[in-house]
């Protein structure tokens, strides 16, 4: 058994590399960009998360061309009991067939989860699934995600998805009328929220919603705002978690990052200190975020925030990237190469351990 499901296994390992570009350095919370093994990887317990606030706020192990994800056996990990397993995808900006490049990208990501073994519990969809917010692009969207061969799709809503229509088409199709939302897996608690709810901009300029969406999707445009959970969410986020005692394990999706990262460009959520003023009890938080289409990490006192690379296009790291401690930068995307500085990430969460592993596609495009 175990040895048909390896035959079927992505080769990670075994793929013709291309030439290696200089190692992009992520590393405050210790973790590095490996050139050789073409992944953001890092493992830490459970009990880490508390571990790594207490002492150095960093991770624990490093991925290296000869140990760490790529050569864990799957077929062992599967075997773990309570093991909950689900993979990210972020900001595909699928523009319908007028640019079938941004099909290309997400179809990549769809078909390397398909190919895991094991295959993820689910997904999670970490917004800008869409790049105008209109209907034939979400359905051109829907399309290439009804290939993915999991149980269940989660979604929380970008920017680009909600200004159009101010999230009609989103709450109706994607998440069913259903955001904020929360689930169980294995012990663990899982929330989504409705992270980009921008101040109003629109009314008193009798803006068209082409014009706010238009503005709405530009990160630096200086009409806006910043995003905001706002009260009625955070007293929503208050009351879901109320249940929890402070050791059970917490995570949150939310579209932009869950702290001050770079105003200027709106990587940024205004009242995110007040989020964290509820989370602050638990001993074990991971804040997921997309939007900065980036590998980029923060620990704030026991939370520990991820942000990831999409399938749409890279942005450079901010200015404020340094300030936050980090060293490197990514390497310069190349637009000639249909899969650059772009990728997936996926978790483990197990009993004893949390494992990250971003599939970034720089050095190795995909081959599914
Ligand atoms: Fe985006
Ligand atoms: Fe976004």
């Amino acid at each position: 058994m175990n040895r048909l499901i390896k035959k079927k296994m992505i080769p990670w390992d075994q793929r013709a590399g291309d030439p290696l570009i200089p190692a992009t350095g992520i590393a405050a919370g210790g973790t590095l960009f490996d050139p050789l093994a073409n992944v953001m990887s890092k493992r830490m317990t459970r009990r880490g998360f508390l571990t790594a606030t207490a002492l150095t706020g960093a991770t624990v192990l490093l991925a290296s061309a000869k140990s760490g994800l790529l050569d864990l056996p799957y077929a062992e990990a599967a075997a773990q009991a309570g093991t909950v397993r689900f993979a990210l995808i972020a900001d595909s900006h699928t523009m319908g067939a007028k640019n079938p490049r941004m099909k290309s990208r997400l179809s990549a990501a769809v078909n390397e989860v398909n190919a895991l073994i094991p295959r993820p519990d689910w997904v999670i969809y970490m917004g800008d699934a869409v790049h105008d917010g209109s209907e034939d692009q979400f359905k051109y969207f829907e399309e290439i995600m009804a290939g993915l061969q999991v149980k269940k799709v989660y979604y929380v809503p970008g920017e680009h998805d909600w200004y159009l229509d101010m999230g009609n088409y989103y709450m109706k199709n994607m998440v069913k009328g259903r955001l904020p939302w929360s689930f169980d897996d294995k012990g663990v608690h899982f929330v989504g929220l409705n992270g980009i709810l921008y101040p109003d901009f629109w009314t008193v300029r009798k803006l068209s919603p082409q014009e706010r969406m238009n503005i709405a999707g530009t990160l630096n445009h200086p009409m806006l705002g910043p995003f905001t959970l706002g009260r009625e969410q955070l007293d929503w986020l208050e009351k879901d978690l109320s249940r929890f005692g402070n050791d059970a394990p917490v995570v949150i999706f939310t579209h932009p990052p869950l702290y001050h990262y770079y105003r200027p460009w709106n990587f940024w959520t205004e009242d995110a200190p007040e989020a964290h003023e509820i989370l602050k009890r638990f001993k074990s938080v991971h804040v997921l975020h997309g939007h900065v289409h980036q590998t980029v990490q923060n620990r704030i006192d026991n939370i520990q925030v991820i942000g990831h690379v999409s399938t749409a296009w890279p942005h450079p790291y901010p200015p404020a990237y340094h300030t936050l401690g980090l060293t490197g930068q990514m390497p310069r995307s190349d637009p000639s190469k249909l899969y650059d500085g772009l990728g997936w990430a996926r978790y483990e969460l197990g009993e004893r351990e949390v494992k990250h592993e971003d599939i970034v596609w720089t050095l190795r495009p995909p081959k599914v």
